[in-house]
């Protein structure tokens, strides 16, 4: 498969009738060949990732990266969607000057895909997509954090965010907010809200809370 046909695959998956959350709809009901593309193109290299924090590929839409954009607005530093896909968020990041811009994403032809995208939009070599398991990134230098991922993977994602990231850092989260805490800000509507949280106000809020529950 190359680059060309992969960026028709990820144009496909973000159509509704086969986005990745409707591929593992498919998959439970035609079965085989459904699962076999989802093994083989959405999930390779999460062997070592416990099946409960693996994450499949649905990439977000338009609407979703210009509003993650909005609250992104006049930030700097190092900037990382964890979990890139196919490299959307980390190439509109450094359009909008936050440097550096890293994704992290396990799925070797995604990361593919992610370098091709930028090597078409002129930014080859200036961003960069490294094959990392997003839950072992040490996130103590990021100060804008991007994650378009499921709502299970949140409690320990709030965790890690908590243990590492430093208080100056900003994390916009996509289609699902954090569940125990409460957003700076918050743009769009439906499917293409999003929400941002600062990490300084984030620890406040657990710290002064009566359950002291921050995760
Ligand atoms: C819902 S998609 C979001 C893609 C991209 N951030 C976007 O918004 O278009 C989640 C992505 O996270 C990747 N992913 C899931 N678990 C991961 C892990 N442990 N380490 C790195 N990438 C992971 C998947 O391969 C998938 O591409």
């Amino acid at each position: 498969m190359d680059a060309e046909e992969l960026e028709e695959l990820a144009r496909r998956l973000q159509g509704r009738a086969l986005g990745g959350w409707g591929l593992l709809q498919l998959a439970a009901g035609t079965g085989l060949a459904a699962y076999a593309v989802w093994a083989a193109v959405l999930m390779p290299g999460f062997r070592r990732v416990p099946l409960r924090l693996q994450v499949p590929y649905v990439p977000s839409s338009t609407q979703q990266v210009a509003n993650v954009m909005v609250l992104l607005e006049g930030r700097s530093g190092k900037t990382v969607d964890l979990g890139s896909g196919d490299g959307r968020l980390v190439i509109e990041a450094y359009k909008h000057g936050l440097r550096p811009a890293v994704g992290y994403e396990l799925n070797p032809w995604l990361l593919r895909l992610s370098n091709y995208r930028a090597w078409k939009a002129g930014y080859n070599g200036k961003v960069s997509f490294l094959k990392q398991d997003l839950w072992k990134v040490n996130l103590s230098d990021c100060y804008n954090v991007t994650v378009f991922l499921a709502p299970s993977v949140k409690p320990p994602l709030a965790a890690k965010f908590l243990a590492e990231l430093p208080d100056e850092a900003r994390v916009v989260a996509g289609r699902f907010p954090f569940p125990s805490w409460t957003p700076t800000s918050t743009v769009g509507k439906g499917l293409d809200q999003v929400w941002a949280y600062d990490m300084k106000e984030v620890r406040q809020a657990a710290q002064t809370s009566a359950e002291g529950s921050p995760v």
